[in-house]
């Protein structure tokens, strides 16, 4: 654990049993940032999304316990078919991953046929499996513009698909309406009154966030992302323009420096449902596990696969 963080007898008893079974069970606990902190203190490994998919693939372990949401258990498992992959909070869902359909797909296909589909991995096994690639928030702009496809129909995320499109004027960008509604939730005027309370402080923006906000900020990125940012800037104070979560990492490593939320609602109710119990649960039942038709894990596995080649 590399934090300064002081926990109760009891939740320090759980992390203990947690590390004894994982020892026993060969098993590697991987996290999101946006979990509790005291889940992302007990992980192997925390990362975003894209570091938590290619994790996946270089492990030996027997077990991968992921602390996300949904999308990312099944991100683990479409890239590790064989391994006993397990997600503590199996109703941990992210709204976003259903903002497209197969129907959608199809038709937009049927539209433009040379479009390229390019899937967010905030999504449902099943839309990845009908894409052509899939990106994540730290990758979408480097893969995209490396397409040879003009017409990119991006699913589901609307607000990321918008930052992209303006980088790569060359592109067509058919657009979905899907949004996070964690960061599609923090306006424009939250964001100009955090930073005239702020005036010094550096604005770090999840590219989720609405055009307005990203539009706002000095730096745009991943939750990685902007932890490297800060790592690197000088400055004393920055306006934190995502899920909370990523707060305990930045505090932790960066005592002297200030960080402040830009809107009040930068909380993912999903992410917040993996406990220390339920990790705990996890590795002693070894359930909850993902599971997923094998034809659709076959056919989202190559999306996947492109998306480690290109990024
Ligand atoms: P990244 O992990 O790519 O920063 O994405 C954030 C997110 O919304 C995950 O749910
Ligand atoms: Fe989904 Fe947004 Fe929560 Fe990420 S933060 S899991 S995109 S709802």
């Amino acid at each position: 654990m590399d934090n300064q963080t002081t926990y109760s007898q009891e939740i320090m008893d759980t992390m203990e049993q947690i590390k004894a079974l994982k020892e026993e069970k060969n098993a590697l606990i991987m996290a999101h940032y946006y979990v509790p902190d005291e889940v992302q203190d007990i992980a192997d490994e925390i990362g975003d999304s894209f570091f938590l998919a290619r994790k996946a693939t270089e492990t030996d372990a027997d077990i991968i316990v992921l602390c996300g949401v949904q999308f990312m258990g099944e991100s683990a498992k479409i890239l590790n078919p064989n391994k006993k992959v397990l997600i503590p909070a199996i109703n941990a869902d992210c709204p976003m991953a259903h903002m497209c359909t197969v129907e959608r797909i199809e038709e937009v296909r049927g539209e433009y046929p040379d479009a390229a589909v390019v899937c967010y991995v905030n999504s449902t096994a099943e839309l990845k499996a009908h894409s052509d690639v899939c990106v994540t928030s730290a990758n979408a702009l480097n893969i995209v513009q490396k397409l040879p496809n003009k017409d990119i129909y991006f699913i589901p995320d609307q607000n990321l698909a918008h930052y992209i499109a303006d980088q790569l004027p060359d592109k067509h960008f058919i657009f979905n309406d899907g949004f996070c509604h964690v960061h599609h939730s923090i306006t424009k005027s939250q964001l100009e009154a955090a930073k005239a309370a702020k005036p010094e402080a550096l604005v770090c923006v999840h590219p989720e966030c609405r055009p307005e906000i990203t539009a706002m900020a000095d730096y745009v990125g991943s939750t990685s992302g902007i932890i490297q940012f800060v790592d690197g800037s000088d400055a004393k104070e920055f306006i934190i323009a995502t899920e909370m979560g990523v707060l305990h990492s930045l505090k932790t490593k960066h005592p002297d420096k200030k960080f402040y939320t830009a809107g009040n609602m930068q909380l993912c109710p999903n992410m917040k449902k993996v406990s220390l119990e339920r990790v705990l649960e996890a590795l002693q039942t070894e359930k909850p596990e993902v599971t997923l038709d094998t034809e659709v894990m076959d056919a989202a596995r190559m999306p996947m696969e492109r998306m480690l080649e290109l990024a």
